[in-house]
């Protein structure tokens, strides 16, 4: 179970942490056999994790430099190795990936090896591409509440499912990623009524998603957190209200299908399953947006 404070505060992408040119390499990172990272090689740096492209697949791995201590190592580390259990629940084996999620392809010593996602992160296209059409946003809400509900009925809740975390292939498919900070819960749980040490839920998961739903179909970023407000602890997750959420207008063709991802509850018994019946009623006027 995850020890650390879980949730991620801002929205924004992870940097990209150049390394200052020095002689003995202190700030340059090293992979799991004590081999100087290749700086091109890197592809994102966060706080305890980065990923690195190599050999067309994308691998992630504790963040460890040389003048680390075995503690600071191992608390990297043994992130890495919290998130490979959650993987091994939701991913039998390495040749089945499950739909909506980003394929793992192993997990050796402590890395995760993903299929490389060539379009990078969702809140990169969003901020940066032109509007989707509202036939392409039905695609991606359809595939994100099948990796969502996948996750679910694998008794996983992701905890974390911001547009930061959903990748693009090379054909304009989604799917979530980053289960650095989801919950495996025991395999006969009942996830309608259940939330974990942070208070997080498949309602939660779910509001989450309304969210990442909602910048979709607005193109507008708001960087909502479940996790900074009422309280002092930030990582502790707490539904909304509704006075912070973005405000939905009746003309944005996904609005009903949003607004109930925020209410707590609002799918009732099939969960994230139910959004795929929703979106099979919708009515989507042929030139609104
Ligand atoms: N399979 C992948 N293909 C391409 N890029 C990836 C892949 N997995 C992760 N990334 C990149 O690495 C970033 C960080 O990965 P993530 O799993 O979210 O780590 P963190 O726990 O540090 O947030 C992602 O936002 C994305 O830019
Ligand atoms: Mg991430």
């Amino acid at each position: 179970m995850y020890s650390s404070q879980k949730g991620l505060i801002n929205s924004t992408e992870p940097q990209l942490i150049i390394p200052l040119p020095n002689m003995d390499g202190a700030y340059c990172p090293i992979d799991d056999e004590g081999h100087y990272i290749q700086l091109h090689t890197i592809i994102a740096s966060g706080d305890a994790a980065l990923v690195v492209h190599r050999e067309g697949m994308a691998v992630k791995m504790a963040i460890v430099y040389k003048h680390y201590t075995l503690e600071e190592a191992e608390e990297n580390r043994s992130k890495i190795r919290r998130e490979q259990e959650v993987w091994r629940r939701i991913q039998s084996d390495f040749y089945t990936p499950v739909e909506g999620i980003v394929h793992c392809l192993d997990i050796p010593g402590d890395t995760i090896e993903m299929r490389y996602m060539p379009g990078g992160t969702l809140l990169k296209w969003l901020e940066h591409r032109a509007r989707p059409s509202i036939q392409l946003q039905k695609r991606w809400f359809r595939q994100l509440a099948i990796g969502l509900h996948n996750l679910h009925q694998c008794r996983v809740i992701h905890s974390d499912l911001l547009s930061r975390n959903i990748l693009m292939d090379g054909s304009l498919n989604v799917a979530i990623c980053d289960l650095g900070a989801s919950s495996v819960m025991p395999i006969d749980t009942v996830m309608l009524d259940a939330v974990d040490d942070y208070n997080c839920s498949i309602w939660t998961d779910i509001c989450q998603l309304g969210l990442v739903f909602n910048e979709i179909a607005t193109g507008r970023i708001t960087g909502i957190s479940l996790y900074n407000h009422g309280g002092s602890d930030n990582s502790v997750a707490s539904f909304p209200s509704w006075d912070m959420l973005p405000a939905l207008s009746k003309r944005l063709w996904a609005w009903d299908i949003i607004e109930t991802c925020w209410r707590e509850g609002g799918y009732g018994a099939a969960g994230a399953a139910e959004i795929l019946a929703k979106l099979d009623k919708v009515k989507v006027p042929c030139r609104s947006r």
